[in-house]
């Protein structure tokens, strides 16, 4: 079985669907980022992962056919200018019969109990760096329709609402908002003194052992390609 993660970042998931397809398949994990493939590439050194094979490229440039039995991406479409275009080349990347699976955000299912001022905050800002950058943070719910106008059948859909009280999960807000900041004091979004409180007030919402921080909403959406 032949498989290709795109967009894969540091190819955790590229390592599962090796995994799965076990010594007769393959994986390919392509992203654009070197950085994010070299800790991918190590870290399947590391678990002794051998049918996996990472590729530095951009998927908008993607020119394989007829060549996957499965197209698995996630958190992809949301960053892209032209996902109609992206969805369009990963169809054509499938084999006859090959099943493509998305899984991606809807940023108006993210939450926080109790509600939280700089949280909100945060929200509001990655949507309007978002809509800047002519993105859609909330691509998910749109992810059917677009699959059934690209081509494919059979289409079965699942929601994930993930919701932390601890942990990595539940940090995810802070450690976006960090990784965001340079980006939203280019654009002007917001002034450098908030952003500072913003990030303070949010550290120490997280850090509560009896708050409440979801991630995005996940739609998750998989269907096959007749011919
Ligand atoms: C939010 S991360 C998701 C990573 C991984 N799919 C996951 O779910 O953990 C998005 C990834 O897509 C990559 N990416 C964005 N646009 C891309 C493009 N046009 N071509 C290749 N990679 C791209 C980024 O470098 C990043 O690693």
């Amino acid at each position: 079985m032949s498989c290709l993660d795109v967009g894969c970042g540091g190819g955790a998931v590229t390592l599962d669907l090796a995994r799965l397809v076990g010594p007769n398949g393959r994986v390919v994990g392509l992203d654009f980022d070197p950085v994010k493939l070299e800790h991918a590439r190590q870290d399947a050194l590391e678990k002794h992962v051998d049918n996996a094979f990472f590729v530095e490229a951009d998927v908008t440039e993607l020119e394989d056919v007829n060549l996957y039995d499965l197209i698995y991406c996630r958190f992809l479409l949301s960053h892209v200018k032209d996902p109609v275009a992206m969805l369009a080349k990963l169809f054509r990347a499938l084999k006859a019969k090959g099943v493509l699976v998305i899984e991606d955000v809807d940023f108006r299912g993210h939450f926080s109990y109790p509600k939280n001022a700089a949280f909100d905050r945060y929200v509001d800002l990655f949507q309007q760096l978002a809509k800047k950058n002519d993105t859609n943070p909330n691509i998910g719910r749109k992810l059917h329709a677009m699959m059934v106008d690209a081509g494919l059948v059979n289409l079965e859909i699942t929601l994930a609402d993930l919701v932390f009280d601890k942990g990595d999960g539940k940090t995810t807000a802070k450690v976006t908002l960090d990784a965001i900041a340079p980006a939203l004091l280019k654009a002007g979004l917001v002034e450098k003194a908030e952003l500072a409180t913003i990030g303070e007030e949010l550290d120490k919402f997280t850090k509560s052992k009896r708050t409440l921080v979801s991630m995005p909403r996940i739609f998750q959406v998989w269907g096959t390609k007749v011919k």
